[in-house]
């Protein structure tokens, strides 16, 4: 029985996972290589230099590593750029919704991301008070398909892992879960998350029945 939820961040609850592409596309670009959207969805749920270094090898790059700081940099300042004008206008249409349904539900809900910029989006959408836990990639050492942050979600919420749901964009997050004996919930298309226990196109008209294993 599904007690509590945990929600990755980019791609799940605000359409970060966009602003992120940008930001690489165009250190690609300025590099001289070609990064499509195909390229990036090893990039979803990974850690800014986990990403970087993906990033690199379709580039056919090898560079040292202070080079690869100011890059990170580099791309971390324009995917600020990009979050600094979010508002709550821009929380996935059906999400508020299925937070409410959980709360009355009497549900616990976490937050599980491998974002160290998770606290600025929060902020920016209206929802640093709404989770009982935030973990973000501040706190986690072992990046997506490493269980770490979902483990620590549930330890965070009381709750056991085989009482979690996770809900993720990204097919190292779904690895993630299931490595924490955790159930997942795929947010995005079919035919990339089919290692998820269901997927979803998105939030709106989800209701609890979905949660039911
Ligand atoms: C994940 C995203 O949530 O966070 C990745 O899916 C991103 O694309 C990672 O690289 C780290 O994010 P940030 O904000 O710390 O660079
Ligand atoms: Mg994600």
């Amino acid at each position: 029985m599904i007690k509590a939820c945990i929600f990755d961040l980019d791609g799940v609850v605000v359409d970060t996972a966009r602003y992120h592409y940008l930001a690489w596309k165009r250190l690609a670009d300025g590099l001289g290589f070609d990064f499509t959207e195909v390229h990036n969805e090893r990039l979803k749920g990974v850690s800014r230099m986990a990403s970087l270094n993906i990033m690199l090898e379709v580039g056919g790059l090898t560079l040292p590593d202070d080079e690869k700081q100011k890059l990170a940099a580099q791309k971390n300042e324009w995917y600020l750029a990009y979050i600094q004008k979010m508002t709550p206008a821009d929380i996935l249409p059906g999400v508020n919704e299925f937070l409410r349904l959980t709360r009355s539900a009497g549900m616990k809900i976490a937050l599980g991301t491998a974002s160290k910029n998770a606290g600025t989006i929060l902020a920016r959408i209206g929802l640093s008070a709404t989770f009982d836990a935030i973990i973000d990639g501040n706190r986690v050492t072992n990046a997506k398909p490493d269980p770490e942050v979902f483990l620590l979600a549930a330890r965070d919420l009381k709750t056991d892992p085989e009482n979690c749901v996770v809900f993720e964009d990204a097919i190292a997050g779904v690895e993630a879960a299931h490595n924490g004996g955790m159930k997942c919930i795929g947010v995005g298309q079919p035919d990339i998350l089919f290692e998820a226990d269901k997927v979803i196109p998105g939030f709106v008209g989800v209701t609890l029945d979905l949660i039911e294993f």
